[in-house]
């Protein structure tokens, strides 16, 4: 392990980072966000958290730790972790996910929320919202009444900034690419000039974007039908993941499922889940 107040030898060098200051915020991301920053990630951490030095006007990250253990350090605190979280997603990411939607999970979802019953699904670490309105596509082209049946979709992210993007609903034309031309009549507003697409209202109606930290309280009440947590967990440790994992579990009936990222694994031996789809989970009864 490198030496507590050993400079860390930054590529600009514009401000003194220390392996203690490193470490110290570490510790805090991990303790808010669930994030595990290994020593690898120096470089990272340093260049994205130097724009939050220069934002604030600080000269050093001696300063920048003060700041962020102070009592007036929790917008910081909040800036921090927006700053140092990969919120890297697109339309139809993992697009199997949205065939196993409409072929496996979907039919029966509808046909319940049909018969007058209540359907929920969770978007958890969302991001800009390409996840949720990709799941709310899929959907309504299965079921275009769905806004007069009781169908929602729940998207949270712990990014302030991701939470406006999703609701601002606007991206550009590069990354409304990403959706399947069967969805595009749909998906996006029509006659709307200019270099954006915004997402048509139907498809924003579906969906109830909220800031959440998974790490912290769920005040939602109900359960949920299907939830979606993919490429969110790999940062946390596997303490961190087994804790998501049994929240998650407690909140789904028997025979939910869960979507996760390419490279996430459900420890079914610790968990009520069984692997049904590539990356896909069936929560078991008992
Ligand atoms: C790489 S993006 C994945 C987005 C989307 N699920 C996908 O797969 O395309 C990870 C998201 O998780 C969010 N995130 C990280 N830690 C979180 C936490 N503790 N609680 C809620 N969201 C978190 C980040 O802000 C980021 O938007």
């Amino acid at each position: 392990m490198s030496g507590s107040n050993e400079l860390i030898p930054v590529p600009d060098g514009e401000f003194t980072f220390t392996w203690s200051e490193f470490r110290e915020i570490a510790a805090l991301i991990h303790g808010e966000a669930g994030i595990v920053l290994s020593e690898g990630k120096v470089n990272l951490v340093y260049s994205r958290l130097a724009k939050r030095l220069r934002a604030i006007g600080l000269r050093s990250f001696r300063e920048y730790c003060e700041l962020l253990k102070s009592k007036s350090g929790n917008d910081e605190r909040q800036a921090m972790i927006s700053a140092i979280t990969t919120n890297v997603t697109r339309f139809f990411r993992e697009s199997h996910h949205f065939d196993f939607l409409r072929e496996s999970v979907f039919p029966s979802l509808v046909s319940r929320a049909r018969s007058g019953e209540r359907v929920r699904l969770w978007s958890a670490g969302c991001s800009s919202g390409e996840e949720p309105y990709s799941i709310a596509m899929t959907l309504l082209a299965m079921m275009p009444d769905a806004l007069s049946h009781d169908i929602l979709i729940l998207a949270t992210d712990i990014d302030p900034e991701m939470i406006k993007r999703g609701k601002a609903a606007t991206y550009t034309q590069s990354q409304a690419a990403g959706i399947p031309d069967e969805f595009r009549a749909i998906g996006l507003e029509k006659g709307r000039g200019g270099p954006d697409v915004r997402i048509s209202e139907c498809v924003r109606a579906l969906i109830r974007f909220n800031e959440l930290n998974l790490l912290g309280a769920w005040p939602m009440k109900g359960q949920f039908d299907v939830i979606f947590c993919r490429n969110v967990v790999i940062y946390f440790d596997e303490e961190t993941q087994d804790e998501i994992w049994g929240r998650f579990a407690g909140m789904m009936p028997d025979g939910a499922f869960l979507c996760i990222g390419h490279s996430e694994r459900v420890p079914v031996d610790r968990h009520p889940f069984e692997l049904v789809a590539q990356t896909a989970y069936r929560k078991r009864g008992n």
